[in-house]
């Protein structure tokens, strides 16, 4: 039997769950806070030290370096050996993928930054204090971008603002179904408008058409499809008249298929797909170029609820073959990319930004 790898805070949480000492450490702290490994399913591909940033320090580097220390010594927890590896494969024989094929430790995408690739130019951001929005606003501000950064919350700006000191970012506290606000979101922009990242958006409560209220489907469109509108509409004369300028929208695995979230979501991301279809036939001759992201999971903060047991147990089920989550990063090297540039020829497509998850 060959002696299981020291693990160390870069390897990745499936190599901790799968290791003979540090699957039974992980699990414990686990099951002392109250919860299942499924619950780092999704993120399992990540090294164990990133969730100190994913979850805003309540696993904290503290906690890493402990975990390293408890398997370093070899420190099984009292009992949980046995229960902990039942049923599992022996981690110091290889783990099999499905096909049969020993697995192989997929290397971690790494964001490299296109130095310069924004200079010049001015973005608008929505949704820009979390999540794929403020990781949108954080890789133009990096790459030289002057960034108008709009989101309903003050403190996720100045949160934003405070990480991204000496950069060009004008930050607006504004709702984007205001259009008092969307005006004045145009007036900071000023002259220029390269680009809009139009990525502010809310969940549903995962209801089927029979629930829903009125109250849900009201708020869902009025953020999703109206706020979405009222930038693009705001925007488009600037655009216009320079002859060029770039429109990225964010759609969903929810405007691809029936099946990833409640009726008002899937219908509003729907709604999405045709406003930039529309757009983008319509302006293309005009140097615009319009485009949607569909992102599959990635780690946010976005809130869905489950307020219909139907609904629940029916997307449930088909998020069986979900694939792992994203980072916020990987979804906004396809909206940059989209935003930059690089996207010169593309118009009007609804780029899937999922894992293949939209090709099962
Ligand atoms: N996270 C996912 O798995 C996922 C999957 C598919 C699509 N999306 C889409 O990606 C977009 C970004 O979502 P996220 O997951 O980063 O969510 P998030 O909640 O982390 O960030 C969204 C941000 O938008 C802001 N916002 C909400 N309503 C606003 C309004 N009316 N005006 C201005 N700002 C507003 C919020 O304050 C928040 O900071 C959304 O359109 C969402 O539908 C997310």
């Amino acid at each position: 039997m060959s002696t299981p790898k020291t693990l160390t805070g870069d390897d990745s949480i499936k190599t901790w769950l799968e290791h003979p000492v540090g699957g039974p450490i992980v699990r414990d702290l686990l099951s002392q806070a109250g919860q299942n490994p499924d619950v780092l399913k999704p993120v399992q591909r990540l090294a164990i030290k990133r969730l100190v940033k994913l979850s805003k320090g309540q696993f904290s580097q503290q906690m890493v370096d402990d975990l390293v220390a408890r398997a370093a010594a070899g420190e099984v927890p009292a009992g949980a050996a046995d229960a902990a590896t039942e049923g599992r494969a022996p981690a110091e024989s290889a783990a099999e993928a499905a096909d049969g094929a020993p697995e192989v430790e997929r290397p971690e995408w790494i964001e490299r930054l296109d130095h310069g690739r924004f200079s010049g130019r001015t973005v608008i951001v929505t949704g820009a204090g979390s999540g794929i929005g403020r990781a949108t606003a954080s890789r133009i501000a990096r790459e030289g971008g002057r960034v108008i950064a709009v989101d309903v919350s003050q403190e996720r700006l100045d949160e934003f603002a405070s990480e991204h000191v000496g950069a060009d970012i004008v930050t607006l506290v504004a709702d984007i179904t205001d259009d008092a606000k969307v005006a004045e979101i145009v007036a900071a922009a000023g002259e220029r408008i390269d680009g809009l990242a139009n990525i502010a958006g809310i969940m549903d409560d995962m209801t089927p058409i029979g629930e829903l209220t009125d109250a849900v489907w009201k708020r869902v469109f009025s953020v999703n499809v109206d706020g979405t509108m009222k930038l693009m509409r705001a925007v488009v004369p600037t655009m216009l008249t320079q002859g060029i300028g770039s429109i990225v929208n964010t759609a969903s695995e929810a405007a691809l298929r029936g099946s990833a979230a409640g009726v008002a979501y899937t219908a509003s991301k729907h709604a999405v797909v045709g406003l930039t279809k529309s757009t983008a036939f319509m302006y293309g001759p005009s140097g615009l170029r319009v485009n949607a992201v569909a992102p599959g999971p990635t780690i946010t903060n976005i809130e869905a609820t489950f307020a219909s047991p139907l609904g629940a147990e029916r997307v449930r089920q088909a998020m069986a073959i979900l694939p792992d989550a994203a980072e916020a990063e990987a979804l906004a090297a396809s909206i940059t990319f989209l935003l930059s540039d690089d996207g010169v020829n593309v118009n009007g497509v609804v780029l899937a930004s999922d894992g293949g998850w939209s090709a099962a």
